[in-house]
């Protein structure tokens, strides 16, 4: 058993009435790592976080966070206990200075403080800003620091860096390894940049068709020849 990992999926199966979009999909998270979580179009990868942060309901299997069983519990439920998830924008308000709403998110959480969150990500600068006057690359940045208000253990991000330029995903990628080992963050990150993935990630698994294709460190899942054959080498 394993109550020592921060999060743990067991046998997660998510169904959208004929398609089965996650298959028995099991994976364990330890404090402080970063997963990589990669696959083809469709293999299951959002579906698979909506299923973690509680947003979608499960078929079967379960989700653990830190030892307990939290497959009962809703989206808010789960946040509050430290699973949390970016969501593509759209938990931003675009006319909203920054440090309001950062407060904003604070205030529904016990004990938050979203200056030192701001301080971390390098937002506090712009704290007086709002939101549609900054780059796309430091909205992206306040959707992960909304998402770290109260210090949650762990992070679910799906393709926080879609639309990022090299370097501001580099950028972002350097936050996220500061986040991991200083605060002891443990990030599950969907990315389909095969460089900043196997870049960033301390381990990776690879879903296919909803179900685990492969798992284990960057090197190990390079050289696995059911990921080789499913990429045809350009993850190698
Ligand atoms: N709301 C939905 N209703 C019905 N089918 C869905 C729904 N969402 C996803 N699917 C199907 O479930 C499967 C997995 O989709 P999912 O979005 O989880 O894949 P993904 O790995 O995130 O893909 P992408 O890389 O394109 O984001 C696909 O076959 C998809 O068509
Ligand atoms: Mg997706």
């Amino acid at each position: 058993m394993s109550a020592n990992y921060a999060l743990e999926a067991r046998d997660l199966s998510v169904r959208y009435g004929g398609v089965t979009a996650n298959d028995g999909v099991s994976m364990h998270l330890a404090q402080g790592e970063i997963r990589g979580l990669i696959g083809p179009n469709g293999a299951g990868k959002s579906t698979f976080i909506d299923a973690l942060s509680g947003r979608r309901a499960i078929a079967a299997g379960s989700v653990h966070l830190a030892g307990s069983d939290i497959t009962a519990l809703g989206v808010v439920e789960r946040r509050l206990l430290g699973l949390s998830r970016s969501f593509q924008r759209t938990s931003i308000f675009p006319g909203m200075r920054i440090g309001v709403q950062m407060e904003l998110a604070a205030s529904k959480i016990p004990d938050a403080d979203p200056d030192e969150v701001m301080r971390e990500l390098g937002l506090d600068r712009l704290a007086g800003r709002v939101a549609d006057e900054i780059s796309y690359g430091d909205q992206r940045r306040l959707d992960i620091a909304l998402a770290l208000v109260g210090r949650p253990s762990v992070l679910l991000l799906d393709e926080p860096m879609a639309g990022l330029s090299v370097e501001e995903s580099m950028k972002l990628a350097r936050h996220l390894r500061n986040l991991a080992r200083n605060w002891g963050v443990s990030v599950l990150l969907v990315e389909h940049d095969m460089e900043v993935v196997f870049g960033i990630s301390d381990s990776i698994t690879v879903l296919e068709t909803g179900k685990l294709l492969a798992e284990g460190t960057p090197d190990e899942v390079r050289a696995h020849p059911k990921v080789r054959e499913a990429y045809l080498g350009s993850a190698a």
